[in-house]
């Protein structure tokens, strides 16, 4: 059995064996240098050389703080870089897409890129027949199954902007998302299989749009065959769409910085973010990072976990992975149904050869034991991967050993929402692979770990992690009618100067970066990003709250968990009351923002100015020291906290 990483060396550090790096589209650090001394130029022959174009751009890359373009006038289209430029060269029937439905007695799909063109094609015509044109917004409120990807990539055909909504968000969720967006259309389905039960998703979907809303129409996709209801003009079935669309729609030459799509993420406020990707940058990056990440090449089976409703899975369960001509797997349902080692048997029934998921999934499967992977022969995979939080040793070694076979390397990949691809790794032809450790910038890419002062840090000081211009290609462009809080949330840090990550870092070796976690009020719940505020507003909305904050805690498989402190107002402090308030948050934002805990507390913690102490209400729940409590409004109230979360100091 091939071996693609060394034994580990007397630092604990992993490196790629002879085999990997022959295989390895990058070899050595070459690359790295290359890119470094002209960072612009670099983008500028990589952008030539990965992705077709109808017009080559005039200007490359264009900086006026906080705003920066790239490949200037450029014309391309990101549907026909995904999948007609594979069907011209002759790869129409290889499999694009191959989709596992959750049931077992149901048949895995798979769809060609030829039969991937076809689809795309007509439902493009199907968006054009009911009037979305170029800019308009598109609202895609779908499980995992491929409709989810053709619906993405019809839009990106005829350059309407897609906003793609996580299925398991609430109504509400998805209402306030329509509403920002102002869109048209929402695509959804009658539902979708979760441990065998069906969900139903278009009642779902009813709730966020009705009474007033800027939506005009809902396409219904067939998924699960429940009762729906269909709202006469308002309501179409996709397959009736489908089976009345013209066949041919042409890729429409958008410019570069046209905007791609929209996806709302969670800032340090109540209200998310849209935060929008443009054509041309977005795909560059999507594409190399790709490739040289995943070391992707033609025989791959690529499998990425993440939901479609996420950054991962439009980058790596859609565009990046799609433009490379390579096969993505796809699988709708949970990893325990019907038991504990599904994705286990997939892996091993398709000969998955890349396989990349989240710490939080690797330390549930962890404690549901070894012995699931065990059963299962996992020899076709190459490559491991990870993304969405810091992963700690014990989560690295379980991977490494049970998944991986002590043979596939693992590449831990730092990114974000708004930088659309991934920044920070370690390429598996060139290695280390550090346990716990992300590693270098791509190549191209520029950043530094800075204190508040500007100045880099020096040697293994912690600090914050920054990106410099040039900027990556596929940096956000702005948030969706936000333009203030855009700034404020990445720029006003560092004068305009540097992007602001929000994260912390440092170094190791003085070369590789090692992400330790957000420095904002962001919190990382099994790899979903929820901001502290939206669970506070969510809590606070009900009547008999008076004020509550929200903090985060450590938790043993989601990495961290929202502990919720609440002041209520007249109302005795009860268990019904605290499960309204669970169901409360399960409604207005969705189930992965149930806090873990609700502690009812007579008052929260007070600066003279009236602000929440949420430093102090961390160090209650994670038992650190509290520091000086003396200059609070009411220092009384953390001798209470202490009592009600049995604080031991
Ligand atoms: C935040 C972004 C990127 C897709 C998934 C999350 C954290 C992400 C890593 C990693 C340590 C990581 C950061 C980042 N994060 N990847 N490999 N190591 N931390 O996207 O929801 O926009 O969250 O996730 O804190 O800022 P997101």
């Amino acid at each position: 059995m091939k071996k693609w990483v060394t034994d580990k060396d007397s630092k604990g550090y992993y490196w790629p064996s002879e085999e990997a790096k022959s295989y390895a589209w990058v070899k050595d650090e070459k690359i790295y240098e290359e890119a470094a001394k002209d960072p612009i130029a670099f983008w500028d022959k990589k952008a030539r050389e990965g992705i077709s174009w109808f017009k080559p751009w005039k200007k490359t890359y264009l900086w006026k703080p906080p705003y920066y373009k790239w490949f200037i006038g450029g014309k391309l289209n990101v549907c026909y870089n995904c999948v007609d430029r594979h069907v011209e060269s002759g790869k129409g029937k290889k499999p694009a897409i191959i989709w596992i439905p959750e049931p077992m007695n149901e048949e895995k799909k798979v769809l060609t890129f030829e039969e991937l063109h076809k689809e795309v094609q007509k439902f493009a015509n199907v968006l054009k027949e009911l009037g979305v044109k170029k800019g308009d917004r598109v609202t895609i409120y779908l499980p995992m199954i491929p409709e989810a990807q053709i619906a993405m990539l019809a839009c990106a055909r005829i350059g309407a902007i897609h906003s793609v909504v996580f299925s398991a968000f609430s109504p509400e969720s998805l209402r306030a998302r329509i509403d920002d967006a102002k869109s048209k259309v929402l695509i959804t389905s009658d539902g979708y299989y979760r441990r065998g039960k069906i969900v139903e998703l278009k009642k779902n979907a009813d709730e966020a749009v009705s009474g007033k809303s800027p939506i005009k129409k809902v396409i219904v996709v067939k998924r699960a065959g429940n009762q729906v209801e269909m709202k006469k003009k308002r309501d179409f079935w996709w397959h009736e769409l489908m089976a009345k669309a013209k066949e041919k729609c042409a890729p429409a030459k958008l410019d570069s910085e046209q905007p791609l799509f929209i996806l709302y993420t969670s800032g340090t406020t109540g209200k998310p973010k849209g935060v929008i990707h443009v054509n041309g940058g977005y795909i560059v990056m999507a594409y190399w990072t790709s490739k040289y990440v995943f070391d992707l090449h033609d025989e791959d089976i690529f499998w990425c976990t993440a939901d479609i409703g996420w950054v991962t899975g439009h980058t790596y369960n859609c565009y990046g992975i799609l433009a490379t001509g390579s096969t993505l797997l796809f699988y709708e349902g949970t990893p325990d149904f019907p038991d504990k080692d599904r994705w286990w048997k997939i892996v091993e029934e398709n000969k998955v050869t890349i396989f990349y998921t989240a710490p939080t999934a690797i330390r549930m499967c962890a404690q549901w034991g070894s012995e699931w992977p065990a059963k299962h022969d996992l020899s076709s995979l190459r490559l491991l991967g990870t993304v969405g939080e810091p992963i700690d040793q014990q989560a690295w070694s379980w991977y490494f050993e049970n998944i991986g076979g002590s043979r596939c390397p693992i590449v831990d990949t730092w990114w974000q929402t708004e930088t659309g691809a991934t920044l920070i790794t370690t390429l598996p032809g060139v290695g280390p692979f550090i346990p716990t450790v992300a590693g270098r910038t791509f190549p191209g890419v520029t950043a530094d770990i800075v204190d508040a002062e500007k100045n880099s840090v020096s040697g293994d000081m912690g600090g914050y992690l920054v990106l410099k211009s040039p900027f990556p290609p596929s940096l956000l462009r702005g948030l969706w009618k936000a333009e203030k809080k855009y700034i404020e949330t990445y720029w006003l840090s560092y004068d305009k100067e540097f992007y602001s990550t929000n994260d912390g870092a440092r170094r190791v070796d003085n070369k590789y970066i090692r992400i330790t976690g957000r420095v904002d009020d962001v919190m990382n719940v099994s790899g979903h990003r929820i901001s502290t505020a939206e669970i506070e507003n969510a809590i606070a909305s009900h009547k008999n709250v008076a004020e509550c904050a929200v903090v985060s805690q450590p938790h043993p498989i989601k990495g961290e968990a929202p502990f919720a402190f609440v002041v209520l107002k007249e109302a005795q402090p009860s268990e019904q009351l605290k499960n309204e308030l669970f169901e409360t948050v399960r409604v207005k934002i969705g189930p992965i923002a149930k806090p873990e805990v609700i502690a009812f507390a007579d008052a929260l913690p007070k600066t003279r100015s009236g602000k929440i102490m949420r430093r102090m209400l961390r160090a209650l729940v994670t038992n650190q020291p509290i520091g000086d409590t003396t200059t609070l409004l009411n220092p009384e109230s953390i001798e209470q906290l202490k009592k009600v979360v049995g604080y031991k100091g």
